[in-house]
């Protein structure tokens, strides 16, 4: 049985007291009951504070990055142990915003998703498709060299620790979602891809979130497709009300 897994990525928002405000507000929405897992992934500076405001709760807490070294000479980055020792359980790996602006590849990406397990994290795997490349008819064979590049060398049992989380990089930010439709058959694109590489057994139990655009009103029609299994969620994220219009419904 999949999990639904509501994740929401802060990106650079937030300073420590308006962290402290979010999370506040979000513990006392959510229903300790829920079977829903929601996860929050404040900027760095917070992980601390957050932690222990999380602490007796079923929130997740999770970072935004991580480096793929253990320690050493890398000015400004931060490691697995690091964000292991503030209380993380989670780790964004691979977001587009990541993987366009910074430049990461799908070899360091990868690099970093096997850091990440060797450290217990587990790594939200971010993949998805530019608007040019989908309309040169490219989505497909962009998706395959994400998934099979990012996941290279990572075993069955290491994957079944991680999320998948499909986001087409047109949806991110911009108020236009994919379709459920189009969303779905991407979805299932990449289980397939899963059942490919490991078995189709082990595929149907992956949790892949969507995300893009993701807000209360089309969390729900987004969320009840077969394959989707959760959201990462950007701009509705950063007021407690709509996450938690996501959480309840999904
Ligand atoms: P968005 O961001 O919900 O603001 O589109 C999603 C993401 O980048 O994870």
């Amino acid at each position: 049985m999949r999990k639904t897994v509501v994740a929401g990525n802060w990106k650079m928002n937030k300073d420590l007291n308006e962290s402290i405000t979010l999370v506040s507000e979000i513990k006392n929405l959510l229903d300790e009951n829920n079977n829903v897992k929601a996860i929050v992934c404040p900027p760095f500076t917070s992980l601390e504070t957050v932690s222990a405001l999380l602490k007796d709760t079923n929130i997740g807490l999770g970072a935004q990055n991580m480096c793929s070294e253990d320690s050493g000479a890398f000015t400004g980055a931060i490691s697995a142990s690091m964000i292991k020792s503030v209380g993380c359980q989670y780790v964004i790996l691979g977001h587009s915003e990541r993987r366009t602006i910074f430049g990461e590849t799908d070899e360091l990406i990868n690099s970093k998703i096997k850091k990440a397990l060797e450290n217990s994290l587990i790594p939200i795997f971010c993949i998805g498709e530019t608007l040019e490349e989908r309309e040169s008819g490219e989505m497909k064979s962009v998706i395959e060299r994400q998934v099979k590049k990012g996941l290279n060398e990572i075993s069955a049992d290491q994957l079944s620790q991680m999320i998948v989380a499909y986001e087409p990089v047109w949806a991110i930010g911009t108020g236009k979602t994919a379709s459920p439709e189009q969303a779905q058959e991407v979805h299932a694109f990449i289980r397939g891809l899963l059942a490919e590489m490991y078995s189709s057994e082990f595929a149907q139990n992956v949790t892949i979130q969507y995300g893009g655009s993701v807000k209360p009103d089309n969390a729900k029609e987004l969320l009840g497709q077969p394959d989707i299994d959760g959201a990462l969620v950007g701009g509705a994220c950063l007021k407690a009300e709509s996450f938690a219009g996501i959480v309840k419904p999904a």
